[in-house]
């Protein structure tokens, strides 16, 4: 790997072609950071279900692109000015990197509610200024998902995305919070609410529903139900502060009739961390009078869920879609390390596998399956 200081650099990373292929390693060349950006040296990035829509074709994006957004590292490089402007950020610090970059103009980011940003560098997968970074041999352009791209050895990231972490954290925990602990722990605490003494349930169980699970243990939560077709989720669950698991099985009916046995009729907040409409389906049939359910789960595109509207309207029921667990990355990602590092988010716990970028099709295949929990592809 060329690693010339403050000029182009070599970096292999993951790049898809197009949805619906195989991601293959391919060796890229990567431009010096420019104004607003700065240079991260990947130290780990979590494999994540949204990733693996994206391979599969179920989210139509452009392509090539390099996917992961779920990736910390360390700061190698500042672009111009970005010293000034981002004074929390130096060479050598360790930063966790935020799928969403808030614009900071649009009605949203105006109004505080930057994870629901319209405008962001992130949903076009290039850089603030609109270029690329990052180039294939012959010289065009190869994107990077969500501005970050952290299946990378190395990439340029937008300044705003880079979030200066304690440099105790360990590497995979600031990964995770990039995507999967943030995404949860806030739909629970943040987005829903869920009050000390309250019943909560999450059916699904990857990096994102357990994430919910200690989110709701976090929030003081009395019952926690945790519900997944695996089984070895469940005992994880457990001991990431369930009180109560469901092995679920193709009869959404049973599993229903369990979750209402185990919360008294029903849970004050249900999350649904899959993204499939039969398990949105059940948790809003799961609702008690009052009762919330927190959509966390994403569908392909084009899919709906219904439910039957009297009862939900009589019974004062919600349904509440969460981005992001409702993040603002510079206040909540800094705080998730310290409650890390204080015993109370034990997050690495959701690492069940280690690999090299070559190991992704394999932990995609893994993810189909419903196997393991985080796969966290290491740098090092
Ligand atoms: N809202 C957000 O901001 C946000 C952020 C990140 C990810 N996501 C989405 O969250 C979802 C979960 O992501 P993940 O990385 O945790 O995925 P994952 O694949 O690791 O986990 C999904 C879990 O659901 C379980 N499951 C599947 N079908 C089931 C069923 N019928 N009943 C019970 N359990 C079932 C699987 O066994 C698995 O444990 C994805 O759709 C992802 O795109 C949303
Ligand atoms: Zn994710
Ligand atoms: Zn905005």
């Amino acid at each position: 790997m060329s690693e010339i200081e403050g000029g182009p650099a070599t970096i292999r990373a993951a790049v898809l072609d197009r949805p619906g292929v195989p991601t293959q390693i391919e060796v890229l060349e990567l431009d010096a950071p420019g104004p607003e950006e700065l240079r991260v040296r990947m130290l780990a990035s979590g494999v994540c279900h949204s990733d693996l829509h994206v391979r599969d074709g179920e989210w139509e994006r452009a392509g090539p692109i390099v996917l992961g957004h779920e990736g910390a590292g360390i700061v190698e490089e500042l672009g111009p000015d970005v010293g000034q402007q981002h004074p929390g950020l130096r060479p050598g610090g360790l930063v966790a990197l935020a799928w969403l970059t808030p614009c900071g103009r649009c009605r949203a980011c105006r109004a505080g509610t930057l994870w629901l940003c319209s405008a962001s560098p992130s949903y076009t997968h290039r850089m603030p200024s609109g270029r690329a970074a990052i180039h294939r041999p012959d010289g065009s352009d190869v994107l990077t998902y969500s501005a970050i791209g952290t299946f990378a050895e190395r990439q340029n990231v937008p300044a705003a995305a880079a979030i200066p972490l304690d440099p105790a954290t360990p590497p995979e925990v600031a990964a995770l919070i990039g995507c999967c602990v943030t995404t949860g722990v806030g739909a629970m605490t943040k987005t829903a609410e869920v009050k000390p003494g309250s019943s909560a349930v999450v059916i699904g169980l990857g990096g994102v529903g357990l994430s919910c699970v200690m989110g709701a243990a976090l929030a003081g939560a009395r019952t926690i139900v945790a519900v997944d077709r695996i089984d070895a989720k469940l005992e994880l669950a457990r001991s990431l502060g369930a009180t109560d698991t469901i092995l679920a099985g193709e009869d959404d009916a049973a599993t229903l009739v369990a979750i209402l046995d185990l919360t008294d009729g029903g849970p004050d907040v249900c999350a649904e961390a899959i993204g499939l409409p039969r398990t949105i389906e059940l948790a809003i049939a799961s609702l008690p009078t009052g009762g919330t359910a927190v959509l966390v789960g994403m569908t392909p595109f084009g899919l709906r869920a219904s439910f039957e509207a009297f009862p939900f309207v009589d019974g004062g029921r919600r349904i509440l879609g969460s981005n992001y667990g409702s993040a603002i990355p510079a206040v909540d990602f800094p705080r998730y390390a310290e409650l890390h590092l204080a015993g109370r988010l034990p997050a690495d716990r959701l690492v069940t596998n280690r690999i090299g970028l070559d190991g992704l099709e394999d932990a995609f295949a893994a993810m189909r399956r419903g196997e393991g929990v985080r796969s966290m592809i290491r740098f090092d």
